[in-house]
């Protein structure tokens, strides 16, 4: 009697889906602590059924493909995201902290899908009733006739209502909430998001409709992560943003369909999520003129060029140990680049307390933002604000010396474009930028050349 039970149900951990018979208090897959949590296993495997297909293979030259398979969402960067717009019968998992936002996005996206042709939306919500959703619905003024909404979390009695209603999207808000009743397991358990994951892509697969599932991020490993989900699914998402900004950024860490380095860049107002068609002039709008420490770096995101403004501030350590804080960028990479400006470029910074930010709540997480941050840390220091109407990009390396950047050429048209005069790039990419005439292009070799250059008195 005792083995029977044991067989039937596992530990799993909530973060990352790791399996074990005995509970345990560390992962070895993951390295969280206390996130095991036992499970019963389903009497027999559903998903297996489930996937049982009546298809018979064929040589791939005989498969025939629909015509114009990209099914827009209307709204430019949530297309833009997720490889020129959506494909039927995709599943699209979009993860996020809690009120960042989720509702809100899909919700505005699914009105949009359903004013299509032939278009039809069902937006099923396992933490709202009917009535809440069309609080927010009013809100955000949206009101198409083939919307519908659903409150209900049986995840069975959503996939009977779809297979009468036959929409084209469905939206499930969130996978947390869903159950299937054959599992005795809680809603929200490894189990459960996974068998509700399955059956959500079979529906998909099988009858070519476009489902996004909502999923959120946890740190208690209380409900399960969206993280065991991210193999199953087409197209991951995530939505993320500081809560008190106005700007919220989608980003793609897999997509089957597109690149993943595109992001979509939105605000958030009363009347709901509004897209920022030019992010570089939004980051830039409050720009301290003139201060110290404050420099314009030329990044890129995708296929889109953005400037943002790096800040830095360095002040006279109180105590033994400096300390050091960065927002939108890395902790690590600042760290390694004071210890090259010390070194190479003979500031004494090491022993400062230093302080790097990215403005607008935007993370940067490429090399060619180095020189820019060794830029704004030597202006800080030394006091002297960067010149006005100056643009920095390049890669920093161990010796100070100043490396070539891809996409050099875009960077400079949109700095151009928002009216900077005056660029230091990486002498590496000197030769391909001979064609631009209304601004002056300066190349750098090491660092020193390039803080004399932009720091310039007067
Ligand atoms: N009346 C309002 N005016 C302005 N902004 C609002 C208003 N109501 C909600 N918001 C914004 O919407 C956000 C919540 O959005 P939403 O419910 O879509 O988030 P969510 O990610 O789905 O959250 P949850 O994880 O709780 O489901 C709030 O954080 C707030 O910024
Ligand atoms: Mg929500």
């Amino acid at each position: 009697m005792k083995s029977e039970r044991k067989d039937r149900t596992k530990f799993f951990c909530q973060e990352c889906g790791y399996e074990s018979l005995k509970w345990i208090g560390h992962c070895p897959d993951c390295g969280k602590w206390n996130t095991f949590v036992e499970e019963v296993l389903p009497a027999h495997s559903t998903q297996a059924q489930a996937f049982i297909s009546y298809d018979k293979p064929k040589p791939i030259k005989d498969i025939e493909v629909q015509e114009n398979l990209r099914i827009s969402t209307n709204m430019e960067e949530f297309d833009r995201v997720l490889g020129g717009g959506l494909v039927a019968g995709s599943v699209i998992l979009i993860g996020g902290d809690p009120g960042i936002g989720k509702s809100t996005l899909l919700l505005q996206a699914s009105n949009n899908l359903s004013q299509s042709k032939d278009g039809l939306v069902l937006y099923v919500s396992g933490e709202e009733s009917s009535s809440q959703t069309k609080l927010r619905a009013e809100r955000l003024r949206l009101s198409s006739e083939n919307l519908y909404v659903l409150s209900e979390t049986n995840l069975d009695v959503i996939l009977d209502h779809i297979s009468k209603l036959n929409p084209n999207a469905v939206v499930i808000d969130s996978i947390q909430t869903m159950f299937r009743s054959g599992l005795s397991s809680s809603p929200g358990s490894i189990t459960q998001v996974r068998e509700c994951t399955a059956q959500l892509m079979y529906l998909a697969k099988s009858k070519g409709i476009i489902v996004f599932i909502i999923g959120h991020v946890t740190k208690e490993g209380n409900l399960a992560g969206p993280k065991v989900l991210e193999h199953i699914v087409d197209t991951v998402l995530y939505f993320e943003g500081d809560e008190h900004r106005l700007y919220r950024v989608l980003r793609t860490t897999k997509n089957r369909f597109g690149s993943t380095n595109e992001i979509g860049i939105f605000e958030m107002r009363s009347n709901g999520l509004v897209q920022v068609g030019n992010p570089s002039q939004v980051f830039l709008s409050e720009r301290p003129v003139g201060s110290p420490g404050s420099v314009v770096v030329a990044t890129q995101e995708g296929d889109r060029p953005i400037l943002v403004e790096v800040q830095a501030l360095v002040t006279g350590s109180n105590f033994g140990m400096p300390q050091r804080r960065t927002t939108g960028v890395d902790y690590n990479r600042v760290s390694l680049l004071i210890a090259v400006l010390e070194k190479r470029a003979g500031l004494q910074v090491g022993g400062c307390d230093a302080f790097v930010n990215v403005a607008g709540g935007i993370k940067v997480d490429e090399p060619a933002a180095d020189l820019g941050i060794i830029i704004a840390i030597a202006s800080s220091f030394k006091d002297i604000p960067v010149e006005q109407g100056v643009v920095v990009l390049g890669e920093v390396g161990l010796s100070g010396e100043v490396r070539a950047v891809n996409y050099a050429e875009r960077r400079i048209k949109e700095s151009e474009k928002l009216g900077f005069k005056k660029c230091i790039v990486p002498n590496g990419n000197l030769k391909e930028l001979q064609k631009f005439k209304g601004i002056e292009i300066v190349g750098v070799r090491m660092i020193q050349e390039s803080i004399a250059e932009c720091l310039k008195r007067g």
